[in-house]
């Protein structure tokens, strides 16, 4: 299996079914930290939630759909990356992310975003990645500007969670600029 070193204590790799245990516990340390910011699909209570979620990441990988990664710092799985959608027919793809709270401000999410906008548009062609996030996570946004995204609109009002509703921010670079922004 790869593992593409992020830096010198950073790994990133698939994350697949057979880590179900480990992202669980991985979990436990960052559920209510991302709660509020990624879908509840994703936020899982269990080891038998946190393999649902892998198999359908594989599935979906097995179409050439969406895909997972895994951030393992010093040997513990600290957060990931993903497509969350991956549309090679049309030519676009959005990425999502998340850190449990140690691994914040390392550059890590930025880093691993790299890699997985290098591989959509030069590997795979694609022409457009976005990024989708709440208005109010001022963190996220600040990854989609450090990878040279643009802030396309806002759906207003779209994201509900807590008995509220939160306008979403879709941001997007394009094959192009990722390049020039690369340089
Ligand atoms: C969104 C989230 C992944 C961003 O994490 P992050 O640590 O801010 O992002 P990165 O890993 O790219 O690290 C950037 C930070 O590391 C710092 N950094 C250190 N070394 C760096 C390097 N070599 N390169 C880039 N940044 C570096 C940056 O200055 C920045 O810190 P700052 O914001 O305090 O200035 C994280 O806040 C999170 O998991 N939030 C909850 C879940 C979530 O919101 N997911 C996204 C849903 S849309």
């Amino acid at each position: 299996m790869f593992s593409l070193p992020l830096r010198d204590d950073a790994l990133l790799r698939p994350l697949e079914t057979w880590h179900a245990a480990e992202f669980a516990t991985h979990l436990d340390r960052a559920r209510e930290h991302i709660r509020p910011w990624v879908g509840p699909g994703f936020v899982t209570e269990d080891v038998a939630g946190a393999r649902g979620t892998l198999r359908r990441y594989a599935e979906r990988q097995a179409a050439d759909g969406a895909r997972l990664y895994g951030l393992w710092l010093d040997g513990t799985l600290v957060g990931g990356v993903m497509f969350t959608e991956f549309d090679a027919a049309a030519g676009w793809c959005e990425l999502g992310c998340w850190l449990e709270p140690a691994a914040e401000g390392r550059g890590l999410v930025t880093r691993a975003c790299g890699v997985l906008l290098d591989w959509a548009f030069t590997d795979r062609g694609l022409h457009r990645a976005e990024w989708h996030c709440r208005a109010d996570n001022e963190r996220s946004a600040a990854v989609a500007e450090r990878l040279g995204m643009t802030l396309e609109g806002v759906r207003r009002q779209f994201w509900r969670y807590g008995g509220e509703r939160y306008d979403k921010q879709i941001w997007a670079v394009l094959a192009p600029e990722w390049r020039a922004h690369r340089r």
